[in-house]
């Protein structure tokens, strides 16, 4: 293909709520401990929205950091996609909440559904309509809420997520930066896996769905984590191919932020570094969606993502799927 634009990402933000949930404080919700999360899962802390505060809110705050750092204003932006699997409501999306909030009154807006691979998908997404001309300026968010459908009586699943939102801005860049490459894909034969049942057309809500505890997200974790594993190194495998890269090429690896386990066996494969590896899933557990934009802000905001460095994202998450992508910063 001839005359399509390199695209990049031209601004960044990120926000969590200031309510921060320890391992200490679940121990006295369920029977769990710090020594068993920790082990198991990596995970220290998370942060949870306040009473009034919903995903869009979230979004809402990423969303004008990650201006102010593009430089420009809410009118500039052509798109926004927000990816979540927690919108506000079902309808509106949650980017059409977003689009009015931040009074970016010319930009489409749509949500996207893929779970922790949400973000990704949509990089990829609002990529295709920068290349080829049609838009200018995208916002794109991840953005979750998962405190809203955890189940705190459930210690399986309770100690796993937190709540929070990453968002860039992606524009035209000069050429030889910018996005390299894409894998997206699904699984949908493994959707029973990682789900929330109810409140969608197949069972609306009602007494007997709430009495049931369907409206809480179910997981069946081993299955999912070795998903995880296999799917985490084919699609490095994939991006790093079509991007012409080996795996000594990349600077930083920004995975998926669910389980330290998980991240360490990719870690090995690729045989990184520590220092070429953002985890902060100690401090914000699984935001989903929000997973891997927070851990790529906070890397570019500690300086630790220099001008030319190759970035390889990758993530998993319900549906299944999984999104990575190699980008040139
Ligand atoms: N505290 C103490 N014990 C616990 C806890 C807890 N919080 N949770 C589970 N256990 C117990 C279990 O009951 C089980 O006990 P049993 O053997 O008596 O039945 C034991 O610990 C071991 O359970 P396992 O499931 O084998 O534990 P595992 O080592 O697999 O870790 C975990 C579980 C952390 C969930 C892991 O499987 C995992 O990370 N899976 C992947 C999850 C994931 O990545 N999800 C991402 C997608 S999320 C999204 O898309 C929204």
């Amino acid at each position: 293909m001839t005359n399509l634009k390199s695209v990049g990402i031209i601004g960044t933000g990120k926000y969590v709520p200031e309510k921060v949930l320890t391992n200490s404080d679940l121990e006295k919700i369920v029977e769990t401990s710090d020594e068993w999360i920790v082990s198991r899962t990596g995970i220290r802390e998370r942060h949870v929205a306040a009473p009034e505060q919903a995903t869009s809110d979230l979004a809402y705050e990423a969303a004008v950091r990650a201006l102010a750092s593009a430089g420009l204003t809410a009118e500039e932006l052509d798109l926004i996609i927000v990816a979540t699997i927690t919108p506000d409501m079902a309808f509106p999306s949650t980017a059409c909440i977003l689009q009015d909030k931040l009074g970016a009154k010319g930009a489409a807006a749509f949500d996207l559904s893929a779970a922790c691979s949400g973000f990704v998908y949509g990089l990829a997404t609002a990529n295709g309509f920068i290349q080829t001309g049609m838009y200018k300026n995208a916002l794109i968010i991840g953005a979750d809420c998962l405190s809203r459908i955890t189940d705190y009586t459930d210690r399986n699943t309770c100690v796993l997520f937190g709540d929070g939102a990453g968002a860039v801005i992606i524009g035209e860049v000069p050429e030889g930066r910018g996005f390299k490459s894409f894998d997206l894909g699904a699984e949908g034969a493994g959707g029973g896996l990682l789900k929330l049942a109810a409140g969608g057309s197949r069972l609306p809500a009602s007494t007997e769905t709430i009495e049931n505890k369907l409206h809480y997200i179910y997981m069946n974790g081993r299955e999912v984590f070795k998903f995880a594993v296999r799917v985490m190194a084919s699609a490095t495998d994939v991006v790093l191919e079509k991007a012409g890269y080996a795996k000594e090429d990349i600077d930083i690896f920004v995975p998926h932020q669910a389980n330290i386990r998980i991240i360490q066996s990719a870690m090995q494969r690729l045989e990184l570094p520590a220092e070429k590896v953002v985890i902060n899933v100690d401090k914000y557990a699984n935001t989903s969606a929000a997973s891997i934009p927070l851990a790529l802000v906070e890397a570019a905001e500690e300086g630790r993502i220099q001008e030319g460095d190759r970035v390889l994202m990758v993530g998993f998450g319900g549906g299944l799927t999984w999104g990575a992508s190699v980008l040139v910063w």
